[in-house]
């Protein structure tokens, strides 16, 4: 077999290459190890930034979105027993942010691909990526019990962080940065029609809350907790008591629901450079993770590849490759912008391990100035809804 772009990873950054990619008229082939059904169902992150909605409209994926999405003009931030709001549109000169699950973005950018009849390979086996240097990198993958080779032009390594694409690239090229965080996020989706018009962050002496939503019926509701904690050990109502404790507000009730689906997640920041070796290029969580704090996981790796898009349409209709060669430092800018608002957002409003009382009021003074300086909510709110000039 033998394509232009290979692509490996049918999440977020797979998918919308290979859109973006069609719509260039631009051939591509995806392969991803687990099944449809298995990636469209898996459920993470829920906040979409302007830039997103706009290049998923572009791409023609956006029907959905648009019917379904919710758009909101602000956050809540809530600490010491008060909520204040922070209204993002206002300052950010009129951006905004829609909530629209990943699951239902990954749905619209299968279903488009299926009836485009375009290959997009499921349940593939053993992916191996060779021969990066040389002008036909080739992946090797098996299916259906037989081993396939696929010769391209470009790889773009979409495999998340787990993946194989990065661990391809040989010793030695590769800068990891990294840090680990003691705590993770209990993760619900509830069957009940969201207690709060606009999410809610808040600090808690007991540990970080965060009310969310999906749709005007489901809710999506998240804990602090210890990342060795076993699920066992949070039952429903264990779960339902935090969540109250740490959100609770005079005059304003939390209401309960059946639980649909509950999980862990361990959060931790981390970047590789160069995000490109020879022929393959990293985009997304392969190549980078921040903690889930600043909703910026999925917009990252959306950003990734609308750079990658533009720089394989360039090389094929003009033959530079000025826009390749600089991909990782043009991304690795809005990439580094987020890991730090990501560690700013985490570390302001988490229960830090073994708490030192002054870290305590350092945080309760931040959150006091983000709330009281136009100028602190505004820098908050840029970089919220997704900086414009990187
Ligand atoms: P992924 O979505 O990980 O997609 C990679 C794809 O590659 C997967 O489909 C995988 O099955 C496939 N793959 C892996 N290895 C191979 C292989 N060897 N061969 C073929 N295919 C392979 N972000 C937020 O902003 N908010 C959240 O609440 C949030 N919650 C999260 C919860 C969890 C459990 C995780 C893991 C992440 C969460 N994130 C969240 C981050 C966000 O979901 C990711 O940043 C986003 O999914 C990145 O998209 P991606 O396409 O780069 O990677
Ligand atoms: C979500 O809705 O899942 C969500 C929202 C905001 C975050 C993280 C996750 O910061």
């Amino acid at each position: 077999m033998r394509t232009q772009v290979a692509i490996v990873g049918a999440g977020p950054a797979g998918l919308t290459l290979a859109r973006l990619l069609e719509v260039a008229g631009i051939e591509s082939v995806v392969l991803e190890n687990r099944s449809r059904e298995y990636v469209e169902h898996r459920i993470r992150a829920g906040v979409l930034e302007q830039g997103t909605v706009e290049l998923l409209r572009e791409a023609g994926v956006g029907a959905r979105m648009d019917g379904e999405g919710i758009v909101h003009h602000g956050i809540n931030l809530q600490f010491d027993g008060e909520r204040h709001h922070v209204p993002l549109t206002d300052l950010s000169g009129g951006r905004s942010i829609v909530i629209y699950g990943q699951t239902e973005v990954v749905k619209d950018l299968v279903a488009a691909r299926v009836e485009s009849g375009l290959p997009l390979l499921f349940d593939v086996d053993g992916v191996t990526v060779e021969t990066l240097d040389s002008e036909r990198p080739r992946i090797s993958f098996e299916r259906d019990g037989t081993r396939h080779e696929l010769e391209c032009d470009v790889v773009a390594g979409c495999d998340g962080f787990h993946g194989v694409c990065r661990t391809s690239i040989p010793a030695g090229v590769l800068s990891t940065f990294e840090r680990d965080y003691p705590f993770a996020w209990l993760g619900i989706l509830a069957a009940v029609a969201p207690s709060i018009d606009e999410l809610v962050y808040a600090h808690h002496e007991r540990g970080f809350a965060l009310l969310s939503l999906r749709s005007p019926d489901l809710s999506r509701y998240y804990v602090q907790c210890r990342p060795d904690e076993p699920l066992e050990d949070w039952p429903d109502e264990r779960i339902w008591e935090e969540l109250q404790l740490r959100t609770a507000l005079d005059g304003w009730t939390l209401h309960e629901g059946p639980v649909l689906e509950k999980g862990i997640t361990g959060m931790r920041s981390f970047v590789v450079e160069p995000m490109q070796h020879g022929r393959l290029f990293l985009a997304g969580d392969a190549a980078h993770i921040v903690p889930p704090t600043g909703a910026k996981g999925l917009n990252l790796a959306i950003a990734d590849v609308h750079v990658l898009a533009e720089a394989i349409v360039d090389r094929y209709a003009s033959g530079s490759t000025t826009g390749l060669d600089s991909y990782s430092d043009v991304c690795l800018r809005r990439v580094w912008r987020a890991e730090h608002f990501s560690w700013w957002m985490t570390t302001m409003l988490h229960r830090l391990d073994g708490e030192d009382p002054f870290d305590a009021k350092l945080q309760l003074s931040l959150l006091r100035y983000v709330t009281s300086s136009e100028a602190a909510a505004r820098s908050l709110a840029e970089n919220y809804v997704g900086l414009t000039t990187l």
